[in-house]
Formats: structure tokens, sequence, C-alpha cells
């Protein structure tokens, strides 16, 4: 039975704040669905609420960046002089180090919808091998487990769903029998979901007893990774640093020892990779630097003008563009849950299904709050930033077809497979526009790089033009 006090402190609570509607349908409720509903009013912060309306969801400006920031510093993909030929080699050993203590886990977020792909279910089970078909949660599984065998450690991986995917990935890593990492090994946990609302600030219902609501961003993971226990069971395992990226990237490098090396010799507390950017518009985050701290700026928030500016050179003054990758110490993320951060939330305007006021089901655009993770990085008391080369780390699969699609990604699984085989002496078969023509894929258990191919050469056979090979 519901206490009557309760329900008369909800109802004051909801009506000072003006958002009473949420208990419209009340009288056609039973007592689970009432129970069920008081939970979540219960469950929102509404001073936080009341923030998020007026700073955010009725203010038009709340987009609005400063703009009177610098180009960031970064170490380039490569030495570039002697002393920083040095300082490479040494992150290389420390970085090789830090993996085979095995100090350093993966963690991959995944709670995203994958709208744009077209794809009904998590985004980690679209298959991504151009001749393997694997998956890319199957790809980066090879990899974390071919890490493991070559450095002889066990690399846990954490995984961040949302109520959106939590039960289809849970079901996706059981039917695959976790690929072989064993389910000790792999940590599957939930972010958090934030209201959805409409443009004048009421919350919107998805049904007569259910608060419509979103993930809370890929910003939620740093809060999940504390509530989940994720953060404990690194602890216990000794794990210091999270080598984060995203679900999309089909050809990210997880357990990179430069990358890895750099950010601890550097004591850094968040580190990003970067690439340069392929023009003003490209749709990444900007890396900038706003009073002394490393920021990144998302691209639908960068002022043109800004976006525009140049080098005498002709080169782009912000051209560094984020990859999402990044190392992210275990205790940074304790601090900040210790002192129960918040990240500021940036407003989407989506079409959300909802029910209105006489209870029927409509779809209409309203908006969705969501954290970023790259929020955290001015909060981190270091942070460098290591340049990378697209076809080296970067192949999201974003979209079904054209820029960032499934197709690009596939190919450049191939050409960066053929790149590694030329680099080792191996003839790539070529099309008269120097294309390359064969269907290649090189597992990760074969090779992690191009120093693993040197080992294997006696097995890579005479590549035909037009031939399909799976180096494995
Ligand atoms: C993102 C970055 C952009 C970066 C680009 C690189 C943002 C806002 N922008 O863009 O700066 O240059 O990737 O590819 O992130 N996710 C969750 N939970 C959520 C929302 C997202 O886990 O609540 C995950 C997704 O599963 C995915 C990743 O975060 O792995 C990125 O999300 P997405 O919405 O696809 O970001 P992009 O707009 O592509």
């Amino acid at each position: 039975m519901i206490a009557q006090k309760n329900l008369e402190r909800t109802k004051k609570t909801l009506q000072k704040h003006g958002q009473d509607h949420l208990l419209a349908f009340w009288d056609q409720f039973t007592e689970a669905q009432k129970l069920n509903l008081l939970e979540q009013i219960e469950s929102l912060d509404f001073p936080d609420v009341e923030r998020w309306i007026t700073d955010i969801i009725k203010n038009p400006d709340s987009a609005a960046i400063r703009t009177d920031f610098l180009p960031p510093l970064s170490y380039p993909p490569g030495p570039e002089n002697p002393e920083q030929q040095q300082k490479y080699a040494k992150a290389v050993k420390l970085g090789k180090e830090l993996i085979s203590d095995g100090k350093v886990a993966a963690f991959v977020v995944a709670g995203g919808q994958g709208t744009r792909l077209g794809f009904d279910g998590p985004k980690g089970d679209f298959p991504i091998g151009p001749v393997s078909n694997r998956t890319l949660f199957h790809i980066f599984a090879d990899s974390i487990k071919a890490v493991g065998e070559k450095y002889h450690v066990i690399c846990p991986w954490y995984v961040m769903t949302s109520p959106l995917n939590h039960d289809r990935t849970i079901e996706v890593f059981q039917s695959n029998n976790f690929y072989g990492l064993g389910p000790e090994n792999v940590f599957i946990f939930q972010q958090g979901t934030l209201p959805n609302f409409d443009f004048g600030g009421k919350i919107l219902l998805a049904d007569k007893a259910h608060i419509a609501c979103s993930p809370d961003g890929h910003g939620g993971s740093l809060k999940a990774l504390y509530r989940s226990g994720a953060l404990e069971d690194m602890e216990n395992r000794g794990v210091e640093f999270l080598s984060y990226f995203q679900v999309d990237n089909a050809l990210i490098n997880i357990f990179d020892p430069l990358f890895i090396g750099l950010h601890a010799l550097d004591g850094a507390e968040m580190s990003s990779k970067a690439l340069t950017k392929s023009g003003p518009k490209e749709k990444v985050g900007n890396f900038c630097l706003i009073d002394g701290k490393i920021n990144v700026i998302e691209y639908s928030d960068l002022p043109d003008e800004m976006g525009e500016r140049r080098n005498p050179d002709g080169s782009l003054v912000f051209h560094l563009g984020s990859i999402a990758i990044h190392i992210i110490n275990r205790t940074f993320v304790e601090r900040l849950n210790d002192k129960n951060f918040g990240l500021p939330l940036h407003k989407a305007v989506k079409s959300i299904p909802h029910i209105d006021e006489t209870g029927i089901i409509v779809e209409s655009d309203g908006i969705k709050l969501e954290s970023f993770v790259f929020d955290a990085l001015p909060l981190a008391s270091k942070s460098i930033i290591l340049e990378t080369l697209r076809h080296e780390e970067f192949a999201p699969a974003k979209n079904a077809t054209g820029v960032d699609s499934v197709e690009t990604a596939k190919q450049m699984i191939v050409d960066r497979a053929a790149g590694w085989l030329e680099s080792v002496g191996v003839t790539i078969p070529q099309k008269p526009d120097g294309s390359v023509d064969c269907l290649l894929e090189i597992a990760p258990g074969f090779a992690l790089d191009r120093e693993g191919l040197k080992e294997k050469l006696d097995q890579i056979p005479t590549i035909a033009p037009g031939a399909t090979v799976y180096l494995s």
C-alpha cells in the first residue's frame, strides 16, 4: 500500500516544480504501477532538474562557448628529433611493462543507439570483418586475447551498455562464449539515464506510468564505472589505466605501448589520441586549449570562423580532431566520484516517442540531455595528446553508407592490412588506379602490428589479384 503521506509529498514536489502532469493517469494504475512510478519520480533530483530547465533547456545560449582558446601542443605520431626519439623509446618500453604487469584494461563505451547505422541490435554485434565477417565485439576481443597472449597476462575488458541494449549485449556475449576471454574477465555494466523534456521544460512520459528517459551520454561512464563496482574490480586486479574507446572504431589499437607509456611518463590523468582533420567541417571533436587546459569542443559547437582559421602555410589552426581514444587513470575516476562531480550537460533535439496529455502515443521533437566524457579532460591535473595516423587507427562505422560508413571501415581494414604487408616486403596486387586489388584481413591473433607480421613471414601466402585472404 502506498502511504498517503508519501503520495501527498510527491504531489507537492511535482506541483512546486511544474511537473504534476506526471501523475495525470494515477487513478488508472495498479498498486504495482503506482509504486513504480513513485520510485521513478523520487529518483529525480528536482533542484538539478530545475537547473537543467533554466540553464540548458530554456537557454538558447547554453551551447555558446568561449572563443579565446588556442591550439594545444601534441606529440607527433613518430619522433621528430633525437630527444623525442629517446622519449618515445622510453615510453614504448614503459608501456609494454605496464601492459605485462596487468596495469591496463580495455574499456569500450557501447551504450549508444546506433540509429545512423540502421542496425537493430547492439552496435558491437555488427559484422565488420571484410573477410572474416567478425563483429566489432569479436574483433576487439581477438585483440584483447592476442595482447594477453603476447604479454602473458590477463587483460580485463570493461563494457558499458545502456538500458537500450544491456540485455541484448549480455546475450551476445553469452552466445559467443565471451569470445574465449572468460566471463570473469569481461565486466559488463550499465550507464545511467536522464529524463527527456519538451521545449517548455516538462518531463515527457514514455507511457502513462513511465517517464521517458535516455542514456546519459558516454560522460555517464565515469559515474557508472564507480556505481557498478567496475572501479573496485579494477583495484582488486591491480589495474591502473583504462584504455577507453568507442564501439564503432574498427581499427582501434587498444593496447598501444607508446600512448600508454607517454601518458604514464608525463604523469597524466586523462590523455587523448588525435588526428589531423580532413577539413574544417569533419564531424569530430576539436582539441583546444582554454585557460591552459586541454578541452574538446564538439564539431557542432565550434564557431565556423574558428574551424576555418588557417596558419600562414594554409594548414588549419585547430587541426587536431578527437577520435575518442583516451587513457584514463583509475584514481582519476575515483577522485572525481569522491568529490561527487558533475560533467556539463549538452542538449540534443531528437524525435522522442511519448504520450500526450490524452494518453495517446505521439512522436515529436523533444530534448535529450547527455554528458560527454571529454568534458572530464580539463578536470585532469595533466593531459597529453598523441597524434596518430587515420589509416592506422580510425575507421568509424557510423553510417550505413557514405562517409564513416560500414563500407569505408571495411575498406580501411583491407588497406591497413595491405600497408602492413607491403611494409614487410609482401607484394600486394593493385588495380590500375593504385588501389588494393584483393580482400585482406589480418586477425589480431596472427599479428597485432607490423612488427608481429615480421615474425610470420613464412606463413604468408602469395597474394594473387582479386584474392580473398584472411591471415589467422
Ligand atoms: C563522437 C564524438 C566526437 C568524435 C567522434 C569520433 C561525441 C559527442 N562526439 O561522435 O567528438 O570525434 O565520436 O568517432 O561523443 N555512447 C554511449 N552512451 C551514450 C552515448 C554514446 O555509450 O549515452 C557511445 C556509443 O555507443 C559510441 C560512442 O559513445 O561508442 C559515440 O557516440 P556517438 O553518438 O556515435 O558519437 P558521434 O556523434 O559519432
